[in-house]
C-alpha cells in the first residue's frame, strides 16, 4: 500500500495490445492506488456517438454531446466499472464496432480537450496509474514514472484474439494484425496528441514477457521512488 504522503503518478503509454491495461490494473491494485484507463473514456464517447448516429466529422454535435455527458469510474482497480450517464458501459465499450471507430472519434480536437481535462480532474493531486496514448507527453507530463510499452504485431494480435474470444467474437490473427496496424497508423499520425514515446519514458518490450514480469519491472521502479 502506498504511503498517502508519497504522491506517485505512473504513466503507461503504448499501442493497442502492448499489455498496458492488464499491467496498469495489477500495478494499481498492488499499490492500492487509482487505475485510470483513458482509452475507456474515448471508447465511451464513441459508443454514445454511434448510438445517436453522430458521425465523427460532425464536430458541433459532438461538442454538444460532450457537454451533456457524464463519465466516471467505480469499483476497485482490478474490477473497475465504467459508468456513462448513470449506465454501466464496461462491456459495451469493448464491442467490435466501438473498437473499429474509436480512432476516428478520439482524434476530434474537442473530444481530446474535454477528456484530457476530465482525466486531470480525476487524477488531481492523487497517486495513480494512468494508461493511454498521450499520458506521459500531454496529460501528466510531470509524471514521476513513465513507461512506453510495445510488442510485436503478431503478439498483440494474439492477445486481442483472446480478448475478443472472451466476448464471443471469433477473428483470425491476420485480420487482427491488419486492424491493429490501421489503428496504430491513425493513433500515431493524428495531429492532436499522437501516440508517441515521451523522451523520459522507459520502453518495455512485452513480446516475450509474462504479465508478472511486466508488473514486477514497473513495481521495482516504483519501490525505488517510494524508498527514496
Ligand atoms: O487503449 P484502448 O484500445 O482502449 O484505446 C482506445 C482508443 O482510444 C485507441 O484507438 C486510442 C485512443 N486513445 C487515445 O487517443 N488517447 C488515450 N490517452 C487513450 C486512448
Amino acid at each position: 500500500m502506498l504511503h498517502p504522503e508519497k504522491h506517485l503518478v505512473i504513466a503507461i503509454d503504448g499501442p493497442a495490445g502492448s499489455g498496458k491495461s492488464s499491467t496498469a490494473k495489477r500495478v494499481a491494485d498492488l499499490l492500492g492506488i487509482l487505475h485510470l484507463d483513458t482509452g475507456a473514456m474515448y471508447r465511451a464517447i464513441t459508443l454514445k456517438c454511434l448510438k445517436l448516429g453522430i458521425p465523427y466529422q460532425d464536430h458541433a454535435s459532438i461538442a454538444r454531446l460532450l457537454r451533456g455527458t457524464d463519465i466516471s469510474f467505480s469499483g476497485p482497480p482490478g474490477a473497475m466499472r465504467v459508468v456513462m450517464d448513470g449506465n454501466d458501459v464496461t462491456q459495451a465499450i469493448r464491442s467490435d464496432e466501438v473498437t473499429k471507430n474509436v480512432s476516428d472519434y478520439c482524434a476530434v480536437p474537442i473530444v481530446r480537450t474535454v477528456l484530457v481535462d476530465l482525466q486531470r480532474k480525476i487524477g488531481g493531486g492523487r497517486s495513480l496509474v494512468c494508461e493511454g496514448r498521450d499520458i506521459g507527453t500531454v496529460v501528466f507530463p510531470d509524471a514521476r514514472l513513465k513507461f512506453f510499452m510495445v510488442a510485436s504485431d503478431e503478439e498483440r494480435a494474439r492477445r486481442r484474439q483472446k480478448d475478443f474470444a472472451a466476448l464471443g467474437i471469433g477473428k483470425s490473427v491476420a485480420e487482427l494484425i491488419s486492424e491493429i496496424r490501421e489503428r496504430d497508423r491513425k493513433d500515431s499520425s493524428r495531429e492532436n496528441s499522437p501516440l508517441c514515446k515521451a523522451d523520459d519514458a522507459i520502453e518495455l518490450d512485452t513480446t516475450n514477457m509474462t504479465l508478472d514480469e511486466q508488473v514486477q519491472s514497473i513495481l521495482e521502479k516504483a519501490k525505488k521512488f517510494l524508498h527514496k
